[in-house]
């Protein structure tokens, strides 16, 4: 039988960093309440060169080098990401072109904040069947761009970012066990950028209204998030007839830390169990989970042979988790 094996990860942020200090200076909020409610100290932010592409080529590039392959040595590139450089071509289809990864396919897919784990259950399922070898799939978002940065219940939690990962098949009984995919489009509009697609195309009224910018009911998705992340967390171990106890890592997406510790506690998880660096980052959607895939990799607590869970929620509604054994 042949799984899915993530063989390299690399990630990217951008040198700038926004700090909840610099927040108070543009809109009315104090570091305090920002680490209370949300966990998060600072971010980073792209400077006016950079696009998401950009972003996803730097995190690509380090998958690549740590793995000692070569661009054409890829043969599809999936990014998932919510904040594209722009509607077509694909962000994926500029990835390739700046990596001149000739031999790869390319196409984004969007989940919004789940995008990085709903690409792990299409990678899963396309390296088992065989009809790809080697699979490059990146997380890249530019939040900092559809940010309202005089809108204080949204502007303190986002942040830009990338990671990227590279899969292949194994025979070995270890890689990616199995992926969940939800999704509740009844409650999008608990989270959603409204303008500039066909419904709202850009108009100077889609400007005034500032449709450009991520809307966010905030209270009311934390509180699906907490019960989706919850249910599914538990669910995914039961279904692979596993006990938390059993989980070596926990790698979350990087919202808020109070949704992390809901689903650490659920799980009876210890904090040494549960990977969190979102007070330095944000919320990067797409990008969180690689991003904290690679930093835990490198800080020495991914292990061979263990089991750890990524899971992740966002708008769409969507949530994801995938159940590794390393
Ligand atoms: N600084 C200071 N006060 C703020 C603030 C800020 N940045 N943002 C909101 N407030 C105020 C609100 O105006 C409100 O004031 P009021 O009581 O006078 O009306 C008060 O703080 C409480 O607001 P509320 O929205 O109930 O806070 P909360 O505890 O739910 O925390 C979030 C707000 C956004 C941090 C939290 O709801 C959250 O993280 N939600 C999930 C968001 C998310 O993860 N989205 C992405 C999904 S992938």
């Amino acid at each position: 039988m042949i799984r899915a094996s993530i063989i390299s990860t690399g990630s990217y942020v951008p040198d700038t960093v926004i700090t909840n200090n610099d927040l108070e200076r543009i809109v009315d909020t104090s570091d305090d309440w920002i680490v209370e409610r949300t966990g998060i100290r600072e971010r980073r932010i792209v400077d006016s060169s950079q696009a998401t592409s950009d972003l996803a080529c730097e995190a690509a590039r380090n998958a690549l080098k740590k793995a000692h392959l070569r661009p054409k040595d890829i043969d599809l590139i999936i990014v998932a990401t919510c904040t594209p450089d722009m509607a077509f071509p694909s962000t994926a289809c500029i990835v390739q072109d700046k990596l001149g990864a000739r031999h790869a396919a390319a196409f984004d897919i969007n989940a919004a904040c789940s995008g990085f784990v709903y690409g792990l259950h299409l990678v899963s399922s396309l390296i088992r069947s065989e009809a790809h070898k080697r699979i490059l799939l990146v997380g890249a978002e530019v939040l900092s761009r559809v940010t309202d940065w005089q809108d204080r219940t949204t502007c303190v939690l986002f942040g830009d970012g990338a990671g990227a990962v590279i899969v292949e098949g194994t025979r070995e009984k270890r890689g990616i066990i199995s992926t969940h995919i939800h999704s509740d489009g009844s409650l999008g509009d608990l989270i959603m950028l409204p303008g500039g697609g066909s419904r709202f195309s850009c108009s100077m009224e889609t400007i005034l209204k500032k449709l450009h910018f991520i809307k966010m009911k905030g209270n009311e998705t934390f509180k699906v998030a907490v019960r989706t992340l919850e249910e599914l967390a538990t669910r995914t171990m039961e279904e692979n007839n596993l006990d938390p106890s059993q989980l070596s890592l926990l790698i979350p997406h990087q919202a808020n830390i109070r949704i992390i510790q809901a689903t650490a506690r659920r799980l009876n998880l210890t904090e040494d169990k549960v990977f969190v660096n979102i007070e330095k980052y944000g919320n990067t959607s797409a990008a969180s989970i690689p991003i904290a895939l690679d930093e835990a990799i490198r800080a020495g607590r991914v292990i061979a042979g263990e089991y750890i869970l990524l899971e992740a929620f966002g708008g769409g509604l969507t949530w994801a988790s995938a159940l590794v054994k390393w």
